[in-house]
């Protein structure tokens, strides 16, 4: 077996990293690894992770670092990842990249790049199903308002969707997560993808460059 791959896809909330994160798994067969998705499972789940991250997650804010270099570092060691992985919103912060890259090699970072003119209304449109599809009420609507179409279950919005909270989101990706993508940058690895547009534009862009 060849070297396994491994893919950033890094961006603002709200760029549509996972959107696309979703699309490459199914084209790559390589492991979807969102720590957003894991933190919020561990928050329905009501473990000792969950409990601790719940309230920076519901504030906007950042989970501390080594609660969320654990929960990746475990993700990469599952059998799933052994061909490939796409992470979506991690490393999110300095001592992030410095520890990711300290465990594995990355082959490059699809820097997914949305005006934050756009984002609030993709965020705040958001809706999603509690085995995690994701609708947005005008851009991509469910068939029955408020079902998914694929499991039924009642849709909900994440309590960090609200106005002010993305406003916070982003002042912690500019402070935080620029200074990551000007690491990747230095080695010379990052690709920029227009993110505006459908999501099979925006899917065709990346797939163009990988
Ligand atoms: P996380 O879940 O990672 O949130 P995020 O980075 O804020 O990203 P989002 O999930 O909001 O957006 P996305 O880019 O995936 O967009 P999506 O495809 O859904 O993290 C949540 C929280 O967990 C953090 O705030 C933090 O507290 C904590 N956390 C997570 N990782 C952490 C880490 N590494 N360190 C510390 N804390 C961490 O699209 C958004 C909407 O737009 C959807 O409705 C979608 O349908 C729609 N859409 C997508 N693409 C398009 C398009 N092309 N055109 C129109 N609409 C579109």
């Amino acid at each position: 077996m060849g070297e396994r791959k491994g893919l950033i896809l890094i961006g603002a909330p709200g760029s549509g990293k996972g959107t696309q994160a979703k699309r490459l798994q199914e084209q790559l067969g390589w492991a979807h690894i969102s720590t957003g998705d894991l933190l919020r499972a561990a928050v329905a789940a009501g473990s000792e992770l969950g409990v601790r991250a719940k309230g920076f997650m519901d504030a906007g804010g950042l989970v501390p670092d080594a609660l969320v270099i654990d929960l990746l570092l475990e993700a990469l060691a599952a059998p799933a990842a052994a061909k490939g992985f796409i992470l979506d919103g991690f490393p999110r912060t300095m001592p992030q990249a410095e520890a990711l890259d300290a465990a594995v090699s990355i082959d490059k970072v699809i820097d997914l790049q949305v005006p934050f003119s756009l984002i609030e209304e993709r965020i705040t449109g958001r809706r999603m199903s509690p085995s995690g599809h994701v609708y947005h009420v005008k851009y991509s609507p469910p068939k029955v308002e408020g079902i998914c179409d694929v499991t039924g279950e009642a849709l909900y919005q994440r309590s960090d969707d609200t106005p002010d909270k993305v406003r916070e989101r982003l002042a912690k990706f500019e402070a935080e997560t620029r200074p990551v993508i000007a690491r990747y940058q230095s080695k010379g690895i990052v690709v920029a993808v227009d993110g505006v547009g459908d999501p099979d534009e925006v899917y065709a862009r990346i797939a163009a460059v990988l």
